[in-house]
């Protein structure tokens, strides 16, 4: 097999997107747009991956890390103009060009693709697909024998050939020496002033080399993205992929019009997730989970059984069996270790909590270490911030909090240990000591008839 180069085009800025943030850099389902494309390309076995970047190059070199080459291309004067770019860099026999803005693409296709244009020997295969709405892309000029005679961009197009429903898709395989050869005879769009890839194809065929098309049926597979309109459309397209993934996997999505899995989110058999759940980032759920209704989880990993209701996690680790909600938030850094329940109306954060520990409502743990079995009553509060800097604060295994407690970080509760309910500790509690520290309650008696007998008369 000829060695093959992937060529990824993703230096334009993307004006039609209407945004501070580069078009490739839009996410879609929690990842950059042009992550898709060179998913597809390593998955179909093309390792040589050359990214075209200008706008905003640094950030997507961040994004896109070392596992691909990079190619600047200083001004943005059209697609050919991107390609051209990359001369220097390219020995590989075959070119694959292929758009950043273009994420539904998938392996098989792009072998698919690649094989057809070895065995037909074509200077360049154009992969096309037919629109019922083509607005926005190229149009294929055939001749009267069938056979590619050009593209026309739609601003260049006449009122009859904006009725032509084949389109290029942007994606075409070049022998290396054709393409270079007439790329470098392309001249300015006498409109845009670009350089248009497009226009390799006439000079091919006029240089006497075959052009060879490739008609994807699956529209969807080849949608580019050049507006937010179509971002939204591709996004739903790639959310639903992965669902019906999910549930061929064995999990329970009770209504998919309303659940937003991310695309590198991982979810275990058995596992129901009920409406209005959103699963962001790198997630990974176990099996045999109840998630939401109303649940956002982002970044975060858990066990098997877990159950979270209406709840957000952030960026935490849950053992098998935790249960966390309705109503709460554990925000970055909470370790819950097995069958830790947290109720209603909590907020926890950077904190390990051990197992068959429980927090059944209303309270605040910031910054602390909580022991195995110890029950957080209602309204216990850290008090881990001194306006300053935070502090740290720890419960021994065992423990009993009352309701209304404040402990005072940096403070110590000793290992089956009792805090009165509504204490403000400051200092440590010894391990099995009783902690009361608030206010001895005192009984005026006849206080209020005296105060009433008072009581101005009118
Ligand atoms: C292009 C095609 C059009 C096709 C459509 C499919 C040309 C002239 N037109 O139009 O026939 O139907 O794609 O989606 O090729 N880019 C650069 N440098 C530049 C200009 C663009 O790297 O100087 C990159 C962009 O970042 C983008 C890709 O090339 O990823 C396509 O550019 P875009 O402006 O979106 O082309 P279209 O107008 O959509
Ligand atoms: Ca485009």
């Amino acid at each position: 097999m000829e060695k093959v180069a992937a060529l990824i085009l993703a230096a334009g800025q993307g004006k039609r997107m209407k945004s501070g943030l580069l078009k490739v850099l839009h996410p879609i389902a929690g990842r950059p747009m042009v992550g898709y494309i060179l998913e597809a390309t390593r998955t179909a076995g093309i390792s040589r991956m050359v990214v075209v970047i200008g706008h905003q190059a640094e950030k997507v070199q961040e994004v896109l890390g070392s596992e691909v080459e990079y190619v600047r291309q200083k001004e943005q004067l059209g697609t050919g103009h991107a390609v051209l770019a990359a001369e220097g860099v390219i020995q590989e026999d075959l070119v694959l060009v292929l758009y950043g803005d273009t994420p539904l693409l998938d392996a098989a296709t792009l072998r698919a693709i690649l094989q057809r244009h070895q065995e037909s020997g074509a200077a360049a295969t154009v992969v096309t697909t037919e629109l019922a709405d083509p607005t926005g892309y190229g149009r294929i000029l055939r001749n009267q024998r069938g056979g590619i005679e050009g593209i026309v961009e739609e601003k260049n197009a006449g009122e009859a050939e904006r009725q032509i429903r084949e389109v290029n898709t942007g994606i075409v395989c070049y022998r290396r020496l054709p393409l270079f050869q007439a790329l470098g005879k392309v001249k300015r769009d006498e409109f845009s002033g670009e350089y248009y890839l497009t226009d390799v194809v006439p000079l091919l065929l006029q240089a006497g080399y075959k052009v060879e098309t490739f008609l994807v049926q699956d529209q969807s597979l080849v949608l580019g993205i050049n507006t937010r309109v179509e971002l939204a459309r591709v996004e739903k397209i790639v959310r639903q992929r992965h669902l019906e993934r999910l549930m061929l996997d064995g999990v329970t999505v009770v209504d998919p019009a309303s659940t937003f899995v991310d695309s590198q989110v991982e979810v275990g058999m058995d596992t129901t997730l009920y409406p209005f759940t959103f699963l962001e980032g790198n997630t990974r759920i176990g099996a045999g989970c109840r998630i939401g209704p109303a649940a956002r989880i982002v970044d975060s990993v858990l066990g098997n059984e877990v159950v979270i209701e209406q709840s957000t996690i952030e960026k935490s680790h849950l053992s098998d069996g935790v249960h966390v909600g309705p109503f709460s938030h554990l925000r970055a850094d909470c370790f819950l270790e097995k069958g830790v329940k947290v109720g209603n109306f909590a907020e926890i954060k950077n904190t390990l909590v051990r197992s068959g520990t429980k927090i059944p409502h209303h309270s605040y743990l910031g910054d602390s270490t909580i022991g195995s079995r110890v029950n957080v009553g209602a309204g216990t509060v850290i008090v881990n911030y001194d306006g300053q800097s935070k502090h740290h604060s720890e419960i021994g295994e065992g423990a009993f909090i009352g309701c209304n407690s404040n402990l005072i970080s940096p403070v110590r509760i000793g290992d089956g240990s009792y805090v009165a309910a509504g204490s403000t500790i400051t200092e440590d509690v010894p391990e099995g000591a009783l902690a009361i520290a608030r206010g001895r309650q005192v009984n005026k008696e006849g206080w209020v008839a005296r105060s009433r007998h008072r009581a101005p008369e009118k």
